[in-house]
């Protein structure tokens, strides 16, 4: 590969821009509400901001040591560093195109609600159940949401095949303070619903004797999927970036920006569930059916909706191109496709894969996989399994193969900056980071059961 071609891809951009565009997705809006949801809300919560600061953040940058040493996508990356590693690549290779399987369903989700926000389809509908009716019919119905996927698939595909990248993470600079402020402005109003302190209790106050070893590996899973890490995207990202980029710095910003738009969220979500009486453990459906009502109750709703449904479509396309990106860049650098063909080979297996996600809610519902339908299986496995133990083999890799030298290298930008607490980093991610992942793997297994 050469590192011309990878310069001139997102060189000029801002590593916190495109990085941020990666983690800030459905994830934080759709997926994090409803595992939250489903996992008894606040000590949830609790939890889920532990594992972020203790293991995202410092695995977000062993991550991007890794791309920004070796300018190469995951598989070409962790090989470079060492041949029998390559296999961690692989992991994230294979993640990536299943998550892309239920993520590509959600996108078009929003797409169709965007469209039903413009049409007014959505405003018109009163009471709860009422959405979530809709919301049933709209994804067992095998046509249309197949349609809305394969445009979002398309749509994911011009981008990288274009190289207009830069195009969307520009206008994302713009449309993203832009979403974060409709989440401030909905939070505001959710938190002024009747009995919505409720809501707010659910969420932000932990009880922890709900807590199971299944809730720790939950919210786990959901803050590396939020993040992107564990499975190599911002090691194909940070391939990219420019030699002088501030790594740690970086790492932070993104953090601190996602877990905040997870927490607006939350804020916005929780108190209109309450208050018009929806579970929260409804599962994949509940920002589906909480928000329309939510809007419903605004003035000037129809905009309102069809403004935050495109803004979630921009937060959500910067998310699968950077799922997509990590299989375009494995085809092409490893099996020397042009980057035509390896694009498009990815748009055509991963639209096939959503395609089937999508039918496993209606017509394919009978498949099963351990009990779930094909969606929910991709879910689970990426989120569950994939992500942590990718974590897990990346924080061993890292604090323990990669050399040190080469790693405070990227750190400090070849001494150029400081690194004082490269002690409690080494600390961290030799053994604080892959002893949790282990015990809450163990703990899942049910090892530690009296
Ligand atoms: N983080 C994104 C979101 O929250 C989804 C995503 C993009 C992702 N790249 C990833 C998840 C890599 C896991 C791994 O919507």
């Amino acid at each position: 590969m050469n590192r011309m071609q990878r310069a001139t891809l997102g060189g000029k951009l801002s590593a916190v821009l495109v990085a941020a565009g990666s983690s800030v997705g459905l994830g934080n809006i759709w997926r994090f509400p409803y595992v939250a949801g489903n996992n008894g809300g606040g000590a949830f919560l609790a939890i889920y901001i532990l594992c972020v600061l203790l293991l995202g953040l410092p695995l977000m940058i062993a991550e991007f040591t890794v791309g920004r040493a070796t300018h190469r996508n995951a598989v070409g990356a962790y090989r470079t560093l060492d041949p029998r590693w390559s296999i961690l690549g692989y992991n994230g290779v294979l993640a990536a195109f299943l998550i892309l399987g239920f993520y590509f369903v959600v996108s078009g989700w929003t797409a169709e609600y965007m469209v039903h926000s413009v049409t007014g389809e959505l405003g018109r509908l009163g009471s709860a159940e009422a959405y979530a009716a809709m919301f049933e019919n709209f994804i067992r119905n095998p046509w249309r949401p197949l349609l809305y996927t394969s445009l979002f698939v398309l749509a994911t595909h011009f981008v990288i095949a274009l190289g207009v990248q830069k195009g969307i993470e520009r206008s994302a600079k713009v449309l993203m303070p832009l979403l974060f402020i409709i989440l401030v402005a909905l939070a505001v109003h959710s938190l002024l619903m009747p009995g919505s302190s409720e809501g707010l209790r659910f969420f932000l106050q932990p009880d922890f004797s709900k807590v199971t070893p299944a809730t720790l590996l939950v919210a786990l899973g959901q803050a590396f999927f939020s993040l992107s890490i564990g499975i190599g995207t911002m090691v194909t990202y940070a391939a990219y970036f420019k030699p002088d980029t501030d790594l740690r710095r970086t790492a932070l910003n993104v953090t601190i920006l996602d877990t905040l738009v997870a927490l607006l969220a939350g804020i916005v979500i929780f108190p209109a569930v309450f208050s018009v009486g929806i579970a929260p453990s409804a599962g994949p459906p509940l920002v589906f059916v909480t928000l329309p009502g939510i809007f419903n109750d605004m003035p000037w709703s129809m905009v309102w909706s069809s403004v935050f449904f495109l803004l979630l479509i921009v937060a959500a396309l910067t998310s699968t191109i950077s799922l997509h990106e990590v299989i375009t860049a494995y085809l092409h650098e490893e099996w020397h496709l042009n980057r035509r063909a390896a694009a498009w080979t990815t748009t055509a297996s991963t639209l096939a894969l959503s395609a089937l996600a999508s039918l496993s809610l209606g017509v394919l519902n009978d498949w099963r996989i351990g009990g779930l339908d094909l969606f929910d299986s991709l879910d689970y496995l990426t989120a569950n399994i994939l992500l942590p133990v990718g974590g897990f083999f990346t924080c061993i890799f890292v604090g323990w193969c990669m050399e040190r030298k080469s790693l405070r290298a990227q750190i400090t930008n070849d001494g150029r900056l400081p690194f004082h607490i490269e002690r409690l980093f080494y600390f961290l991610l030799r053994y604080i980071c892959p002893a949790i992942l282990l015990i809450v793997f163990l703990d899942n297994l049910g090892l530690f059961k009296k």
